[in-house]
């Protein structure tokens, strides 16, 4: 292991925690969650062996998209604290060995941002062209828009100055017009200043949006710079910045569209990008007990530079699209794992959370949780994942997913202590509430999902294979399983993993190997040999996965 790469490229071994300040713990009682509470319960993050945290927007909003409708890019929601709060959350994190990323949201502002009042209060404010304008009426645009529950046009207009505004998500989040260099100068003043507070980068929201010229007129667009030159100016801003900075994109394309995004083998744009292909073709085969689609997933993944690396996940904060499979294959994993209407979203995703959609199955939740963490990439989890909380559906669209976090069995789930109808969201009621899912009673049992977690998070931290490594399923006869290994340098782990209810058992030919070699268990004791031919019988239960390092006479490891 060549220490000078791993420290520099942290993230390639990072374990992500994307959390809202507003539901993760209330310290002053007023319902709502703030800095001085997560500076609290970063103990519990740096316990688990988070490396990295991202921030969702905590600046002052409109509150009308979860904070993703910002109106100060500079600024502190108050209710969650002030500009020093948010650096001793910063600073304490990183004493506890835990670097920061936040949410850029420059695709748009809400339209309470004063550059956007200003820019409708005359067609000659200097504030104009931040944004983009139409003055002839829109065509149809109905299939364009992403929230089809609230909108039908990406177009809307502006009754004072009579022109439309291009708004690629709601109405009240006009888009900004990145080919206005004034704009490019003010988004990447923002990256400097939150850079400046300590932080190592951002999450960037909606990449493709964020460049794209559809709206920009024609004669206009002829002139732009390549958008993916600007991609390349903002990586490269962040590295003059910050040494150690970097920005995961939100890019939900197909894998070859994302492919431009990294900047292709230069690597000099994103330095990472969720894979949302992997995630969904991971539910399909959980749906069918088939891990062909996943398989073949991340078969299909381009090739990357060594500077970039993809982000893994099964649930984000988010409806959990589904958006890039097949009708049909939408509608297996409807029936799998929300059949009723009002656990899906947009006719394209579930509003639930992984361990309802199983029932609670300790054994596919844990095997699903080893099977993220030993895919080729970095694991991003989202807040309450690590203690397998549920979802509350009483609430509306993607808000389901974003109730307070569960930190013991009182009331509000130990939130709060503010009354029940202050909470700035309730808490999920029946088998997943806090009196059943919590921090606090998981902490003092050894067999609980957060003990079994932060197992799995020390493993993934210890075998850095999983992060850097080439990957190659291994071919074995059975369905269900899907068997891969992971080489890099002298280390070389395999991951199997049982996506059905049988029992099996995987005969596995290891290219290189011989009897000289055996499997060590990491997840559990034991270790399996390997005959001459490097072949060894690998048994699962159903639901099962081991995760076995290959070791030789010559080994190093701490195995
Ligand atoms: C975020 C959403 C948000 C949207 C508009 C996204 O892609 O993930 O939560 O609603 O951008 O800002």
């Amino acid at each position: 292991m060549r220490i000078t790469d791993t420290s520099d490229t942290w993230w390639k071994n990072a374990v992500v925690y994307c959390l809202d300040v507003e539901t993760f713990m209330d310290w002053n009682d007023d319902g709502v969650g703030d800095f001085a509470g997560l500076a609290q319960r970063l103990d519990h993050l740096q316990e688990l062996g988070v490396t990295c945290l991202w921030l969702m927007p905590f600046y002052p909003t409109a509150e009308k998209d979860d904070g993703y409708d910002i109106t100060d890019f500079y600024g502190v929601d108050p209710r969650l604290g002030h500009h020093g709060d948010v650096v001793e959350a910063i600073r304490t994190a990183r004493d506890r060995g835990m670097r920061v990323i936040v949410d850029l949201v420059v695709n748009h502002t809400s339209d309470r941002h004063p550059w956007f009042r200003a820019a409708r209060s005359s067609k000659d404010s200097p504030y104009r062209d931040y944004y983009v304008w139409r003055s002839d009426p829109p065509p149809d645009t109905s299939a364009e828009v992403v929230f089809p529950d609230q909108e039908d046009s990406i177009w809307e207009l502006d009754e004072r100055t009579c022109e439309y505004y291009l708004h690629r998500f709601y109405k009240h989040q006009p888009d900004l017009n990145v080919s206005n260099p004034a704009v490019r100068d003010e988004i990447a003043k923002v990256m400097g200043f939150w850079l400046e507070l300590g932080l190592s980068g951002f999450r960037v929201d909606a990449v493709p949006f964020l460049l794209e010229t559809a709206g920009i007129p024609q004669a206009e667009a002829a002139r732009l710079p390549d958008p993916h030159a600007y991609l390349r100016d903002l990586r490269s801003f962040v590295g003059r910045r910050s040494g150690d900075g970097i920005l995961l994109g939100e890019v939900n394309l197909p894998h070859e569209g994302q492919a431009e995004f990294f900047g292709g083998l230069a690597g000099d744009e994103l330095t990472m990008q969720f894979d949302f292909i992997a995630m969904q073709k991971l539910y399909l085969s959980l749906a069918r007990q088939d891990a062909a689609p996943l398989a073949d997933a991340l078969a299909s993944r381009p090739p990357i530079s060594p500077d970039c690396q993809w982000a893994t996940f099964v649930r984000n904060h988010d409806e959990l699209t589904l958006d890039k499979l097949s009708d049909d294959e939408r509608d297996e994993v409807f029936t799998a794992f929300g059949p009723e209407e009002s656990m899906q979203v947009y006719g394209r995703g579930l509003r639930r959370r992984l361990p309802p959609m199983v029932d609670g199955d300790p054994r596919r939740l844990r095997m699903i949780y080893s099977l993220l963490f030993s895919l080729p990439g970095t694991p991003v989890l989202f807040y309450g994942e690590e203690i397998g909380m549920g979802e509350n559906l009483a609430l509306d669209g993607r808000s389901a997913v974003r109730t307070p976090m569960q930190w013991t069995s009182a009331r509000s789930g130990g939130f709060s202590r503010a009354a029940p109808s202050r909470l700035t969201a309730p808490v999920v009621e029946g088998p997943f509430s806090p009196e059943h899912v919590n921090v606090a009673v998981q902490r003092a049992d050894p067999e609980s999902m957060l003990a079994f977690m932060t197992r799995l998070v020390q493993r993934y931290r210890e075998c850095p294979e999983l992060g850097r490594a080439e990957f190659a399923v291994i071919d074995q006869p059975h369905r269900s399983v899907l068997a891969h290994r992971c080489t890099w340098g002298d280390g070389t782990l395999v991951a199997v993993h049982n996506l059905g209810p049988d029992a099996c058992t995987v005969p596995l030919t290891l290219d290189g190997c011989d009897d000289e070699h055996r499997l060590v268990d990491l997840l559990q004791v034991g270790s399996t040999p390997l005959d001459r031919k490097g072949t060894a019988s690998v048994a699962l239960d159903g639901y099962g996965y081991r995760w076995l390092r290959v070791v030789g006479p010559a080994s190093r490891r701490l195995v």
